[in-house]
């Protein structure tokens, strides 16, 4: 039977567990919550989820970062409605994270520029894909995605930096020996905090 960690007996200690998670996902390609779903609201308000890669956490500004293409659907509905929400799994760790929080988005400034910067040149090739993404194809293969690195500076104009100020985080560990659930809510005046019946 696996006993619940200490770190899951205070409030504190489990958000210092959290924000290790999450910082080690940012930075760790195989790790289980560097692709984490993030979810938005569709122009026609019916929710939409899809994979992303974690990209960037900062504990102290309490905000995430992950990238995609200006042109997405994404990036449509959040310049729409900025609320977005990001579910992150750890089987190992037992550990589900649910954030919810505020987007803004980054093509033209300083974020933008210095995310594209510290992309490797595969991931930059993904910005030039034509047509856009999620264009309709009369075929499988009817679109160009350039394979040649020295091709990778082309899609910079497609390009875009999210980053998510995190104004809720949950998580919830279930475990053979007990399970546990708690909420902090981020504020101005402080870390609003509360245990919740898993
Ligand atoms: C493992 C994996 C990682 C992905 N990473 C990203 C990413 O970092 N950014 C992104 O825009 N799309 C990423 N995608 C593709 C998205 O899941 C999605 O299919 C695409 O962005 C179109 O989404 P949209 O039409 O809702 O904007 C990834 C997909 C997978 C399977």
């Amino acid at each position: 039977m696996t006993s619940v960690p200490d770190f899951l007996e205070s409030l504190e200690a489990a958000l210092a567990r959290c924000h290790h998670l999450l910082d080690d996902a940012a930075s760790r390609r195989d790790a289980p919550m560097h692709t984490p779903v993030v979810s938005t609201l569709g122009v026609d308000g019916q929710p939409r989820s899809r994979v992303v890669v974690l990209r960037a956490f900062n504990a102290p500004n309490n905000a995430l970062r992950f990238h995609t293409d200006r042109r997405s659907d994404k990036a449509r509905e959040l310049s729409l409605d900025p609320r977005i929400a990001m579910l992150f799994y750890d089987p190992a760790e037992k550990m589900q994270m649910r954030i919810e929080g505020n987007a803004t988005l980054h093509s033209d400034d300083e974020i933008a520029d210095e995310a594209w910067r510290s992309s490797q040149a595969m991931s930059k090739l993904c910005y030039a894909t034509e047509p856009p993404p999620g264009a309709l194809l009369s075929h499988a293969h009817a679109f160009d995605l350039p394979r040649d690195r020295a091709a990778a500076e082309i899609g910079r104009p497609n390009f875009m930096a999210i980053s998510v100020s995190v104004a809720a985080l949950e998580w919830l560990w279930l475990g053979a020996g007990g399970h546990r659930r708690a909420l902090y809510r981020f504020k101005q005046s402080g870390i609003n905090a509360s245990w919740l019946v898993p």
